[in-house]
């Protein structure tokens, strides 16, 4: 099952502190949003499985963790300071501002007004100036993609490790992008983070190795916890691949809002290597990139048979991490009415996903042996390693185990009299509702099995 609506979750994000809008004591800024104690798990956790499945679990990827602010040639060479622009349109009568390619017909969205004005490109790069001086050589900017850093550090990456062809970069990590209209909650803002590999190939093997990647990212979005059939596959028409593509494919999900970009795998061709390499003049490059002077480095591999220099193609999987954070909240979401005819709200998230792995519930808040008797299964516990035991002091189970289903909780574990005869707890299912007694002893078993 998943959320009826956009508003059930905004509600439940809020509530239960996985979201709030950013800035909220002074009216919030649009397009921003903070992750509360929940939602910082939970993204934390999306980002570290991706992590290991990209890094840990293969052995042809590096990680990267570089800087937010970029030096403007970066930029200028890429494409992104003539090119990263959308078009934006302003009603002449409420003075509002529109993404032309999201209207409707040729209406405003906010008064209804068809006095729009002709479209013109609006640069979505946010600009600031590094140290004192403000001219134009201080300026910088907030990078718009992970993905830049990641090229202007191939030589780099390359040189300091044994990499060799086809290998890959990943990176995770925050981008800016001034959207016209950020809307439908954390789906589309203005400052967001991206989990983004790019991986290095021979010139050639580059359109098999697109498919591979389609392949495991759909595969990947699936051991997520989001139903195949919530997914679908977009080819993106050749009208609008941006400047650097030569063919995008999307993952595209139903959001609550609608069916829409999860994430983008491009075949960037040579088309960034080639752009930030020096003397470009003396090396096959396939893409038509901008003449850079200015770059001190060749971003290019030298073959062992001819030592001629090769710029790699490269394949990027390119994944939203707050719009993923929405599609599983979302697949997540589940409203049961029980046999009683009560309700019952939990969130199915996949055990890994979950902000809390076992919450321990004395029965007595005020018994000292039950409680301190939690505190220490508590830290048993989390000496396992796999994420937050939560120790939870209220001393009422029935509220607990209700408010835990709601954030995803998979166990409960209550510490009651019985525990300090005979070492003892019961351990409550989220999904089956299922109590069980289990041995103190056994539980590190059961919680190896179901979270892990
Ligand atoms: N490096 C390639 C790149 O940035 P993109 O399709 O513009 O490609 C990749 O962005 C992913 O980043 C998208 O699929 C989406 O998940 C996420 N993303 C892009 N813009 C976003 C925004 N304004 N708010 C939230 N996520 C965004």
């Amino acid at each position: 099952m998943s959320a009826q609506s956009m508003e059930e979750l905004v509600a439940l994000c809020k509530r239960r502190g996985f979201v709030y809008q950013a800035s909220e004591v002074y009216g919030g800024l649009q397009g921003v949003y903070d992750y509360g104690p929940l939602g910082v798990e939970l993204k934390n956790n999306l980002k570290a499985a991706w992590w290991r499945s990209m890094v840990y679990e293969r052995d042809d990827v590096e990680g990267l963790d570089s800087a937010i602010l970029t030096n403007a040639k970066v930029l200028r060479y890429s494409g992104h300071e003539e090119t990263f622009a959308d078009p934006l349109v302003d009603c002449r009568k409420c003075k509002a501002r529109w993404r032309a390619d999201h209207l409707e017909g040729e209406t405003c969205p906010g008064c209804g007004s068809r006095d729009l004005t002709d479209p013109r490109p609006f640069n979505l790069m946010f600009k600031t100036n590094v140290g004192p001086v403000e001219d134009g050589a201080s300026i910088a900017y907030l990078r718009p993609e992970t993905a830049q850093s990641i090229f202007t550090n191939f030589k780099n990456v390359l040189d300091s490790t044994s990499a060799k062809l086809p290998f890959g970069i990943a990176q995770i990590g925050k981008a800016f992008r001034n959207e016209i209209t950020p809307r439908n909650f954390i789906f589309r803002v203005r400052e967001f983070e991206q989990m983004e590999l790019e991986f290095f190939v021979e010139p050639g093997t580059d359109e098999a190795w697109h498919d591979e990647w389609v392949h495991e990212r759909l595969a990947w979005w699936q051991d997520q916890g989001i139903n195949g059939n919530n997914l679908e596959l977009l080819r993106v028409p050749e009208e609008e691949l941006a400047h650097y593509s030569k063919a995008t494919v999307d993952v595209m999900y139903r959001f609550p809002h609608g069916v829409e970009e999860l994430e983008g795998i491009a075949n960037r061709t040579d088309f960034d290597l080639g752009a930030h390499t020096k003397n470009q003049r003396d090396l096959d490059i396939t893409a038509a990139v901008p003449a850079n002077d200015e770059s001190n480095t060749r971003l290019a591999v030298q073959r062992q048979d001819d030592k001629r220099w090769t710029v790699p193609f490269v394949i990027e999987p390119s994944a939203g991490v707050d719009r993923g954070v929405l599609a599983v909240l979302n697949e997540a979401y589940t409203v049961e009415t029980l046999p009683n005819g009560s309700k019952r709200t939990v969130l199915s998230l996949q055990p890994h996903l979950a902000p809390i792995k076992a919450a321990v519930l004395p029965l007595k808040r005020n018994h000292d042996g039950i409680v301190a008797r939690a505190r220490a299964l508590k830290a048993d516990l989390m000496k396992l390693g796999l994420g937050r035991v939560l120790f939870e002091n209220t001393g009422n189970i029935g509220k607990g185990y209700r408010r835990h289903d709601e954030v995803g909780t998979p166990l409960c574990i209550t510490v009651d009299f019985q525990t300090l005869d005979d070492e003892t707890v019961t351990v409550r299912d989220r999904d089956t509702m299922q109590q069980e007694r289990v041995n103190t002893s056994g539980l590190v078993d059961v919680l190896r099995e179901r979270i892990a």
